[in-house]
C-alpha cells in the first residue's frame, strides 16, 4: 500500500484515488513546519497546494519519499534543488487552472476600468454617486502582458476581442507564436512604455522576482494599470505602495501578495487598490480538473511506474 500524504482538505475530484485500494490517503490540512517534518517520514507521497512549504528541511525529514504531487500550477513553495537531489520527483498540474486564472485577470481588468468594486461598497453604503465612478473603455488601449506562457495566451485572446492591442515580453517565445494569437513580443522596457494596462503572468523564481520595482514602474506610463494574478513577490510591494500613492499608477488590481495572508497590509488598504485572496484559480471547475488529472498522475506513478507531468526528474 503506497501512503500519501495531503496537506489540503478539499477531496474533490480525487474519489478515485480514494476509493483505490493500493493507496492510504492521509489529510492534515495545512500543518505547522514541526508537525510536517514528523508526518512526512512516514509517507512515499506528498499532495500539496500553495499553503505549504516544502522546503529543504521537510525534505531531508522525508525518509520515504519518492514524489510531491502540486495540485496546480506554480512551484514557488517546493525546494526543487533539494527534492531533485534526493531522487524525489515533483509533477504538477499546468493547464488544469488556466483558464480560470485567465477570466479572474479580465475581471480585474474590468474592475479597473469601470471602478466596480468603489461603486458597489459605495451603493451598499446608500450611496448614489454616479459622478464619482465615471470608467473608462478597454477598447483602443495597450495591454502589456509580462509572461506569455498559457494564461498570458489565453488572456491575450479574450482582451484582443475586446479591442485592446497586445503587446508582451516573453523571453522563451516565439514570435510567430505570439503573431498568430494576435500579440506582439516587444522587449521588456517597450512593454513598460507602451502599456495603458500591464497583467504579470510569469513564474516567481530568480530572474522574476522582484521585477516590477521603483525602476521598472519609472518606466511605465503615467496612470498605467497593473494587474498581477501570478505571484506577490514579482512585484516590490512598497514601490508600488508609493507610485500609487504618489498617482503615477493609477490603479492596482492584486490577487497575490509578498506573504498570504498579509503580514503587511498597507497595500491592501490603499484607494485606487483592488484586492482578491488568491482566488484566480480557484472555481469549480478548475479545482476538479486538477484534483482528476492529480489523481491519474500519483496512480501511474506509484502503480504503473509511468512519470507524467514530472518537471525535475525521470524514473
Ligand atoms: C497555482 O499556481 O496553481 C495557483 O496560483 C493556485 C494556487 O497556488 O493555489
Amino acid at each position: 500500500m503506497y501512503k500519501i500524504l495531503m496537506t489540503y482538505n478539499n477531496l474533490e475530484g480525487l474519489d478515485s484515488l480514494f476509493s483505490n485500494e493500493e493507496f492510504k490517503i492521509d489529510v492534515y490540512n495545512k500543518p505547522s513546519l514541526e508537525e510536517f517534518k514528523k508526518l512526512i517520514k512516514d509517507y512515499e507521497g506528498l499532495l500539496i497546494r500553495s499553503e505549504v512549504k516544502v522546503t529543504a528541511e521537510i525534505i531531508e525529514a522525508a525518509d520515504r519519499l519518492k514524489f510531491i504531487g502540486r495540485a496546480g500550477t506554480g512551484l514557488d513553495n517546493v525546494d526543487k534543488a533539494m527534492a531533485t537531489k534526493r531522487g524525489i520527483v515533483i509533477a504538477n498540474v499546468p493547464g488544469g487552472n488556466t483558464l480560470s486564472v485567465a477570466e479572474h485577470t479580465i475581471g480585474l481588468m474590468l474592475s479597473l476600468a469601470r471602478n466596480i468594486p468603489e461603486a458597489y461598497k459605495s451603493l451598499k453604503n446608500k450611496k448614489w454617486e454616479r459622478k464619482n465612478f465615471v470608467g473608462t473603455e478597454l477598447f483602443g488601449k495597450i495591454l502589456g502582458l509580462i509572461g506569455l506562457g498559457r494564461i498570458g495566451t489565453e488572456v491575450a485572446k479574450r482582451m484582443s476581442a475586446f479591442g485592446m492591442k497586445v503587446v508582451a515580453y516573453d523571453p522563451f517565445v516565439d514570435s510567430n507564436f505570439a503573431k498568430r494569437n494576435g500579440i506582439e513580443i516587444k522587449g521588456i522596457n517597450e512593454v513598460y512604455e507602451e502599456a495603458d494596462y500591464i497583467s504579470i503572468h510569469s513564474p516567481l523564481n530568480d530572474s522574476t522576482r522582484g521585477m516590477i520595482n521603483a525602476a521598472a514602474i519609472k518606466k511605465m506610463k503615467d496612470g498605467v494599470r497593473i494587474i498581477n494574478c501570478a505571484r506577490g513577490p514579482i512585484i516590490n510591494e512598497k514601490d508600488l505602495c508609493y507610485a500609487v500613492k504618489s498617482g503615477k499608477i493609477k490603479g492596482v488590481a492584486l490577487d497575490v501578495f509578498m506573504k498570504e495572508p498579509p503580514e503587511d497590509w498597507t497595500i491592501v488598504g490603499m484607494e485606487n487598490v483592488i484586492v482578491t485572496p488568491h482566488l484566480a484559480a480557484s472555481t469549480k471547475e478548475a479545482q476538479i480538473r486538477i484534483a482528476k488529472e492529480m489523481g491519474e498522475v500519483i496512480v501511474d506513478f506509484f502503480t504503473r511506474g509511468i512519470v507524467r507531468n514530472a518537471i525535475n526528474a525521470h524514473k
